[in-house]
C-alpha cells in the first residue's frame, strides 16, 4: 500500500489518538495539556456513545458519534460557537477551552474524551449579560483586531490566569504561544492579560 492510499486509510480517529494530541502536549506546546485518550473498546464503531460532561456548569448526558471532536460537539451540538474552528488541526489555538481547568485545543480532540470532565468556553466567563474583567480588559486594551482569535487567546489567557494570577511578561508570552493571531496584535494581547492580572480579575471573577 502506497504513502498516500495508507494515510487515506487512516481514521479521523487513529490519527487524533495517534498522533494530533500527542504532537501537541509533548513537544510543541508543552503547558498545553495532552488530552488523555481512554481505551475504547470498539475504535472504529461509528454507532452513537453516550458523552456525560459539564460545559459551563451544565450537565449534558447525549449520544454522538463518536469521532465528534469536542470542537464540534460543542459549536454544532450545543450552539456554542464562540469556539472557533480555523486550522482545525491543532496549529493555532482558535479553539481553546479549558479542561478540567486546563487549556486544549479542542479541535483536536474526541468529544468523548471528555467524558466525566468540567468544560469551560469563552461562553462560560460571561455572567448573564456581564463581561468576565478578563473579556474587559482585552476591550479596553485593544487585544484584538479582527477578533476572530480573540475567544481563544482569551481561554488561553484565563487558564495561565486560574493557575498563576501574577504572571510576569516573559510567562505570559510563553503561556500564549500556542494562540497564533493572524493580525499580530500580539503587544496588546500581552498588555490585556498583563492588566487583567494588574486589576486582581480572579477576586472579582
Ligand atoms: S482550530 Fe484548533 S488549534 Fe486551530
Ligand atoms: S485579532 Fe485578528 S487574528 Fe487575532
Amino acid at each position: 500500500m502506497g504513502e498516500e492510499s495508507q494515510k487515506k486509510g487512516l481514521s479521523r480517529r487513529k490519527f487524533i489518538q495517534g498522533v494530533g494530541t500527542g504532537v501537541i502536549g509533548s513537544a510543541v506546546l508543552p503547558h498545553v495539556i495532552k488530552a488523555q485518550h481512554e481505551t475504547r473498546a470498539a475504535d472504529e464503531d461509528t454507532t452513537g456513545q453516550l458523552l456525560d460532561v459539564k460545559v459551563n456548569g451544565k450537565r449534558y448526558r447525549v449520544e454522538i458519534d463518536p469521532q465528534t471532536t469536542l470542537a464540534e460537539f460543542l459549536r454544532d451540538e450545543l450552539n456554542l460557537t464562540g469556539t472557533k474552528i480555523i486550522c482545525n488541526q491543532g496549529e493555532c489555538g482558535g479553539c481553546t477551552v479549558l479542561l478540567n481547568d486546563k487549556a486544549v485545543y479542542s479541535c483536536h480532540m474526541l468529544a468523548l474524551d471528555a467524558n466525566g470532565k468540567e468544560v469551560v468556553t469563552i461562553e462560560g466567563l460571561m455572567n448573564g449579560e456581564v463581561i468576565h474583567p478578563l473579556q474587559k480588559a482585552f476591550l479596553e486594551k485593544d487585544g484584538y483586531q479582527c477578533g476572530f482569535c480573540t475567544p481563544g487567546q482569551i481561554m488561553a489567557a484565563y487558564a495561565l490566569l486560574k493557575e498563576n494570577p501574577h504572571p510576569t511578561k516573559e510567562e505570559v508570552m510563553f503561556n500564549m504561544s500556542g494562540n497564533i493571531c493572524r493580525c499580530g496584535a500580539y503587544p496588546k494581547i500581552v498588555d490585556s492579560v498583563l492588566y487583567a492580572a494588574e486589576q486582581q480579575w480572579s477576586k472579582k471573577s
